[in-house]
């Protein structure tokens, strides 16, 4: 079962950077980072607000393609170790180059040739806004994106503080991104409710939903996801650790999966949340007897979902 071929949609590239890796930078550049780690070199954070304080903080040390190179090389690196065949992963202009076009076209290209050079897993690209930044930025952001839409950046996404703005505020920035033919994802009902949810299919026309996983406190909105074939990125590890589910044996997952509504598993920002693929995968055995004939179900959502050609498609099935 760990060892069958992964399909990972919802992983976030800086949030996949593990302490080491961070602090091994931040020694060579003399860059400070107080505060990002605790006594045993792990992130030190006590909720969400928290957390994406650090995690922006150990993006500080984060200052050039060659940067981003090195970290997409690890990445991957890791994941493959892992069994993953194919990956999507989350990359923010914020933090390549603050939005600048010219500067983002460097960094997308030390990352894309990093990625060229890891055999044996496939990687998209999703360029992803963060929602906390305003909906100005987001537009900057999908500028970028549909600028090097390809065969490499495939999707636009969102992340960031759900709580801020309205899903509408974004919806210039989806429409752009949309128009170049990109796939779209956005982060919701991780901690907002079936409401933010329901504005986010409502305004920005998305096919999947990063976590989504709230959706579960409303029947009429989870009969819309399966009516409409809306996919859920649902990463319970991270949902346990940020507080969103008391336990694995809390989380929502076994129930959203018998509803229809089609999901994939995946670690969001692994180092963060102390977790791995193959580790979701065993609690989800124990929690809830999923075994490998479920998890293959889950992979083939998953490769339904991905934001890749046809062609791809048939490779990763
Ligand atoms: N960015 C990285 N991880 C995130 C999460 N779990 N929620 C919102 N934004 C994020
Ligand atoms: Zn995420």
């Amino acid at each position: 079962m760990i060892h069958d071929p992964k399909l990972e949609l919802h992983l976030h590239l800086e949030g996949a950077a593990p302490p080491a890796f961070i602090r091994q930078l931040g020694d060579e550049k003399g860059i400070r980072l107080d505060g990002v780690f605790d006594s045993d070199g792990a992130y030190s954070y006590s909720d969400f607000k928290g957390f994406l304080d650090v995690y922006e903080a150990a993006t500080r040390v984060l200052q050039s393609p060659e940067d981003f190179a090195r970290l997409t090389t690890s990445v991957l690196e890791q994941s493959r170790e892992q069994g993953v065949i194919y990956t999507e992963v989350f990359i923010s202009p914020d933090f390549c180059g603050g939005r600048d076009l010219g500067a983002w076209r460097d960094y997308l290209a030390a990352i894309q040739e990093a990625a060229a050079a890891v055999d044996g897993i496939e990687m998209r690209g999703v360029v992803t806004c963060i929602r906390h930044f305003g909906p100005d930025a987001a537009r900057e952001t999908a500028k970028c994106a549909v600028e090097t839409a390809g065969d490499f950046i495939t999707g636009f996404g969102m992340g960031g503080n759900e709580g801020l703005y309205r899903a509408a505020d974004f919806a210039p920035a989806f429409a752009m991104a949309g128009e170049a033919g990109l796939g779209l994802t956005s982060h919701a009902g991780e901690f907002g409710g079936p409401a933010s949810v329901r504005e986010t299919l409502d305004h920005l026309n998305v096919s999947r939903v990063g976590h989504g996983v709230r959706a579960i406190e409303d029947v009429d909105l989870m009969r819309r996801l399966a009516d409409e074939g809306v996919h859920l990125e649902v990463c319970p590890g991270s949902n346990v650790v940020l507080g969103v589910y008391a336990n694995i044996d809390a989380h929502p997952i076994d129930i959203i999966m018998k509803t229809g509504v089609p999901i994939c598993v995946s670690t969001d920002d692994p180092p963060f949340f102390h977790t791995t693929l193959p580790q979701e995968y065993a609690a989800l055995n124990r929690a809830f007897g999923w075994d490998a004939g479920q998890f293959r179900k889950i992979n083939r959502m998953a490769a339904e979902a991905a934001f890749c050609d046809a062609a791809t498609r048939a490779d990763i099935i």
